[in-house]
């Protein structure tokens, strides 16, 4: 019978770290760095993990995010994970759950007949060619070291900057402290700007293989329309091929067009999409 158990339980990540395509040990790296309400989950059958999901709790929807199954798997046979996290949303009197599919999009049939409605398509984008200088920054915003902002300033500049961006979670400062020690945290990969009233924007990013990924890019709404955002994400993409890194990569939710206009106006081209379906519980 198949059975979801955390990934915590497993003796390692060996099978669900190619249904990422990633490395056990670059898999282990990004889940030391899950904020305390994230936690990967599997669904173990005769054939060993099938499917997996990272589960994040959240008060109105909880989310089953990256939903994927292992290759030759029909996908009905992962639906019991969907099952179980619909009673796990249920069991927190969350009212909602969202499933987002990682390269599983036969899926997504499956989830309409059970009552989910596609509510946002998720673009990977990819950036071909080398970054642009950043050039000049506004008069009065430069550059600061973190320890100099202090976490908590920062993280309540990100959070209201992230608050109506599908997909985003507010991060603790417990939250924060767990991603800033795990392995793939690199400190010179982030960036934070401000001015004379505190934090105004950042923008992190991690490196895992020759592949450098923008995980994080936010103005605070008071610094918007300034240049801001470009200049960051110039930044990043400098910083990340400066560190030998091929490509550069980012996820934009389609809806986001403040963001995805500046991605396809600085020469990021799609490369995959990856829907995020919704139900009522
Ligand atoms: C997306 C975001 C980072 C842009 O930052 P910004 O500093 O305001 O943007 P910039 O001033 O550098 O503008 C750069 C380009 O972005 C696009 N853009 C910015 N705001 C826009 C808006 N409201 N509507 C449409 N396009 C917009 C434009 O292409 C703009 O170029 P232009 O000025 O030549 O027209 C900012 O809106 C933000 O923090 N949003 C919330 C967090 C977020 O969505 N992060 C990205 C998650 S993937």
């Amino acid at each position: 019978m198949p059975h979801v158990i955390p990934w915590s339980e497993l003796p390692n990540l060996d099978e669900v770290a190619p249904l990422y395509g990633r490395t056990p040990a670059a898999l282990a790296d990004r889940a030391a760095g899950f904020p305390v309400d994230v936690s990967g989950h599997a669904l173990v059958g005769e054939r060993g993990v099938e499917a997996a999901a990272i589960r994040v709790l959240d008060a109105g929807a909880c989310v089953l995010a990256q939903l994927a199954r292992a290759p030759g798997l029909p996908p009905e046979q992962a639906l019991p994970l969907v099952e179980q996290g619909e009673r796990w949303t249920r069991a927190h009197g969350a009212e909602r759950l969202r499933v987002s599919l990682w390269g599983t999009p036969d899926l997504g049939p499956l989830l309409a007949a059970r009552g989910y409605v596609l509510t946002e398509r998720f673009l990977r984008l990819l950036l071909p060619g080398p970054a642009m200088a950043p050039g000049s920054l506004p008069a009065g915003v430069r550059p600061s070291a973190l320890r100099d902002v202090g976490v908590e300033r920062f993280l309540a500049m990100s959070n209201a900057a992230f608050a109506t961006v599908p997909g985003a979670l507010p991060l603790t400062v417990d939250d924060w402290n767990l991603l800033a020690a795990s392995p793939g945290y690199r400190q010179d990969l982030l960036c934070v700007l401000v001015d004379e009233r505190g934090p105004l924007a950042f923008v992190r990013s991690e490196l895992e293989g020759s592949t450098g990924s923008i995980d994080a890019l936010a103005v605070d709404p008071r610094g918007r329309s300034l240049g801001l955002g470009r200049w960051l994400l110039r930044w990043s993409a400098q910083a990340l091929l400066a560190v030998s890194c091929e490509a550069v990569d980012l996820w934009v939710a389609e809806s986001n067009t403040p963001a995805l206009r500046l991605y396809e106006s600085e020469g990021f081209r799609l490369d995959k999409v990856r829907e995020s379906w919704e139900r009522a519980l």
